[in-house]
């Protein structure tokens, strides 16, 4: 005995999302439902964006939307039409957080590297908005990326050498043109 044919779900049907990701236009064709991080993840195979507790809570999900940070597990990728998406594909490769990578690696402040993307993607906002973070300010900022693995203290460390590092560099500037 056959089976009846299982009747279309309109919500399955693909929209066509377009974006510019890390600096590239790509068009994807996703079910309303699907996440922003299955999006890059799995058609775009942009697979340094993790996936943890899909809840919002663990910042492994963290990409830039327009130049902010948000959480790529809590939007589908259907709310992303027409924006902007870098991840930690784009900003490794455009070199704006070489230095936070070379501290990080410097200062053991990864092991597993799951938190790793998530973590880099929240310090560089935190220090494009902030130049000289206390390290109070920096572990609230963090307060929403968990580490199973460092206990934080490096990855701290790393965040804070690299805010006086950026520091001393544009006060050097600031002399040699005075
Ligand atoms: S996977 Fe998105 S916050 Fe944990
Ligand atoms: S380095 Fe393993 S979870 Fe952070």
């Amino acid at each position: 005995m056959s089976s009846a044919p299982t009747e279309l779900d309109e919500s399955d049907e693909a929209v066509r999302v377009r974006m510019v990701v890390n600096g590239r236009k790509v068009a994807c064709d996703v079910a309303p439902r699907v996440t922003l991080v299955d999006c890059l993840r799995g058609q775009l195979e942009l697979t340094g964006t993790h996936v943890g507790c899909e809840m919002g809570a663990c910042g492994a999900c963290l990409v830039q939307l327009d130049g902010r940070a948000v959480h790529a597990c809590l939007m589908f990728a259907v709310q992303a039409d027409g924006a902007r998406i870098d991840t930690i594909e784009g900003l490794s490769e455009s070199g704006v957080i070489a230095d936070l990578q070379a501290e990080f690696h410097r200062r053991n402040a990864l092991q597993c590297g799951f938190c790793t993307p998530g973590m880099l993607i929240n310090a560089h906002e935190l220090l494009s908005q902030v130049s000289r973070p206390s390290r109070e300010a920096i572990r609230d900022a963090l307060s929403g990326n968990f580490c199973r693995c460092t206990g934080y203290e490096a990855i701290v460390d790393a965040i804070a050498a690299v805010a006086e590092a950026r520091a001393a560099a544009a006060q050097g500037r600031g002399d040699s043109s005075r």
